[in-house]
């Protein structure tokens, strides 16, 4: 195939591809997610997030390493659970090099033409952010592997012998992805990530040190109990720390004068189904039918999503991972198995052994 000039695209031919490119250096107000209604409390600075000590050092030693060179940060690969701050690093990480962010979402790059406006509109050191880039197709991803490594797209046009290769050069820039779903990367896409991160839970103080700024920011009185008390029903996850602290402003405001205290924190919390260990309804259902329908089980899933009538997929990807976390139920070779602090969460007699 025969290799053609070196073309310098700058933009896309139809400027209706154009994705939108939110500046973060003035801290303007274009900081947020599209849809994203939790983009008050987002922190926009890597001083400003919580917990994530370690990740955010590494982060720092790396920005400041390609600001002295010039040059733009390695691409990163963030992966962990839902709510954990993966996008809130993708919109902080531009903020701190200062530099402009493009978003895009890997079910939304179904065929090379979607990911080529973004890649001939990045401007040098920028940022483009991948969300769930695990959905990004095998077609897509290969266009990816040259644009991150040699910062280049090459374009195949015609077919067998009339096959030319039309090689655009890209700006030098970093692309930051997000998953929930790590292992379900591709080997060569996850290597060309030079820096990954995994974000793990969050602990109660530190939770409990969010709910205490960001009831500052939304202007709640409150004290350190009441804080304490959201941050413990939150299931280690900011982004319901920040949910249910919205709800709990609510709920004051109608029924306490506007006043949090940890008895209002409580009312408000139970009366959405939340309950001290952060269970919601459907997490309760679950033991509830494990314990009095499969007497604690053992009990496969499917026998358990029948008598819910929930799919299995809900409860394997929703409801599990936080009972499990919680050593409320184990999973076993038999099935699933309601411990001895599921049975006392529900209040019930374990069975005698
Ligand atoms: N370390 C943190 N410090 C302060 N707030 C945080 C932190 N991490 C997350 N948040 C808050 O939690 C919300 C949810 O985080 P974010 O959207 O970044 O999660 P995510 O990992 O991208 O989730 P998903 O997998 O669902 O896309 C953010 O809007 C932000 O307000
Ligand atoms: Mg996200």
């Amino acid at each position: 195939m025969a290799r053609e000039a070196v073309y310098q695209q700058t933009a896309p031919d139809d400027p209706g591809d154009v994705p939108p490119k939110v500046p973060l250096s003035g801290g303007s107000s274009g900081e947020q997610e599209p849809n994203d209604r939790d983009g008050e409390l987002r922190p926009r600075r890597l001083d400003e997030m919580v917990g994530q000590r370690d990740v955010i050092e590494r982060l720092k030693i790396a920005i400041d390493a390609a600001r002295g060179r010039g040059e733009p940060l390695g691409h990163i690969l963030f992966d962990g659970p839902p709510g954990l701050g993966k996008t809130t690093f993708a919109t902080v990480i531009p903020a701190e090099m200062g530099t402009t962010v493009q978003m895009a979402n890997g079910a939304g790059l179904s065929a090379p033409k979607d990911l080529l406006p973004y890649l001939t509109n990045v401007s040098e050191r920028s940022v483009l952010f991948i969300d769930e880039i695990h959905r990004v197709p095998k077609a897509v991803e290969e266009y990816l592997y040259t644009a991150m490594e040699d910062f280049r797209i090459d374009i195949v046009l015609g077919e067998g012998v009339n096959a030319r290769t039309l090689n655009f050069e890209l700006q030098p820039f970093t692309l930051i992805g997000a998953t929930t779903r790590a292992g379900m990367l591709s080997a060569p896409l996850r290597d060309r990530f030079q820096i990954r991160e995994h974000l793990g839970w969050y602990t109660e103080d530190q939770l409990c040190e969010l709910v205490i700024r960001n009831a500052r920011k939304l202007k709640i009185q409150t004290d350190q109990p009441a804080a304490s008390e959201i941050a413990r029903r939150s299931r280690s996850t900011p982004r319901l720390a920040n949910n249910r602290l919205h709800w709990v402003r609510d709920y004051a405001q109608i029924k306490a004068k506007g006043n949090v205290t940890i008895g209002v924190a409580r009312d408000a919390l139970d009366m959405i189904g939340i309950d001290r260990l952060g269970l919601d309804k459907q997490d309760r259902n679950y033991l509830q039918t494990l314990i009095r329908v499969f007497q604690g089980g053992p009990s496969g899933l499917e026998a358990i999503a029948h008598t819910m009538n929930v799919s299995s997929d809900t409860l394997e990807d929703e409801v599990e991972p936080f009972l499990l976390r919680s050593e409320l139920i184990v999973r076993t070779r038999r099935g699933r198995l309601a411990t001895n602090k599921g049975f006392e969460h529900m209040k019930m007699q374990p069975p005698a052994a």
